[in-house]
């Protein structure tokens, strides 16, 4: 087949390439998908870049939406032909989605419903997985407030979407106006622009109580913000790291029995990813969830498609692989 691969780590423009590999063989209790969008994440380019030697070759990017086209020992035959999208494709693999065919055990090819594109299908994985993740790893979120930040980011973007679905009232941060108008579109109920000298009062007004959880992509930038709108007994999710490690003020945060949540979607219990998937199909079902803007590549232009990302393109970029 047909894939974007690199045999040695370092930048897009150096190490991938498009180039026949075997096809993926398919395991007992997996599928083969034949991939028609591969989503990329900050993820694919950061593993790309730097990490352990390479033995043979990698195919990036562990997203993407496809058919099922052959399916291993003990996977229901009726799931031939199925739509599906998927996810964690390259996490620890060989093949990931930038391919005409990926395998990978048959949990992580999700049924698409047919009202669903492959494009969007192929943005759900990591950002709606990790932003589920994030919103309900302290208990139910119907009636809470949520604060969001980075509202226009891929997983803010999936948490924003995933929040009001659950119920909660949710309050995005942005640094644009252009992202403040993707934030509304994904539902957000009062955005701010989290440079403003006023941001603070800004959502300490549209919560005067205080937002009971934070869904943070820049701990130690919005570490002041944060504790100045987060109710006591709050909690904080973050889901990036930064350059530099932030320093905790460990006795405010006590005296305000605040709880630090991190996360990582590739360790997930197989609980968290079960109920991730039930609730992004509901929401899927029920129309509630939207693409943002995309950038499209044909598999040929792999390289763009990753400095794209690697540039913080506002927005998914897709590759195009059918
Ligand atoms: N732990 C995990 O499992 C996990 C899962 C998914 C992603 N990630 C990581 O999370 C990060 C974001 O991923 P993504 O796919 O959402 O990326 P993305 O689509 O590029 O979005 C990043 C967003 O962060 C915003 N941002 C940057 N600094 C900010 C700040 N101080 N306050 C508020 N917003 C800020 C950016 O907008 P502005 O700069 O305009 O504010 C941008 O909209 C990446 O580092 C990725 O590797 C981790």
């Amino acid at each position: 087949m047909l894939a974007a691969a690199y045999s040695q780590r370092g930048s897009a423009d150096e190490v991938l390439a498009v180039r026949e590999v075997p096809d993926p063989v398919v395991g007992p209790g997996e599928v083969r998908v034949r991939i028609h969008t591969s989503g990329v994440n900050p993820t694919d380019w950061k593993s790309r870049s730097a990490g352990a030697p390479i033995e043979d070759y990698l195919i990036p990017n562990q997203d993407g939406a496809g058919i099922i086209d052959q399916v291993g020992a003990g996977v229901d035959p009726a799931r031939l032909g199925q739509r599906v999208w998927v996810f964690h494709a390259a996490w620890q693999r060989t093949n990931g989605t930038a391919a005409q065919f990926t395998a990978l055990p048959a949990g992580q090819a999700v049924p698409l419903p047919d009202t669903i594109g492959f494009d969007q299908g192929a943005g759900l994985g990591i950002p709606y997985i990790t932003a589920h993740g994030c919103l309900y790893g302290d208990g139910p979120i119907d009636g809470l407030t949520v604060l969001v930040a980075a509202g226009a980011g891929a997983v803010g973007h999936a948490a924003i979407e995933l929040a009001v679905f659950g119920g909660a009232r949710v309050i995005a941060t942005v640094s644009s106006q252009e992202k403040a108008q993707i934030a509304r579109a994904a539902g957000a109920h009062v955005v701010v622009n989290y440079r403003d000298c006023d941001a603070a009062a800004q959502i300490a007004a549209a919560a005067p109580g205080g937002v009971d959880r934070i869904i943070e992509v820049a701990l130690g930038a919005n570490l002041e913000l944060d504790l100045a709108v987060l109710k006591p007994h709050g909690v904080i999710v973050t889901y990036a790291n930064e350059p530099t490690d932030p320093t905790i003020p460990v006795r405010t945060l006590m005296f305000a029995n605040t709880t630090l949540r991190f996360v990582i979607v590739y360790l997930f219990t197989g609980q968290q990813i079960a109920s991730a998937l039930d609730a992004i199909s509901a929401a899927l079902a029920a129309g509630q969830l939207s693409s943002l803007p995309t950038l499209n590549f044909d598999l040929g232009d792999i390289a763009a498609a990753h400095r794209a990302v690697e540039s913080g393109f506002t927005g998914k970029v897709l590759v195009h692989v059918e």
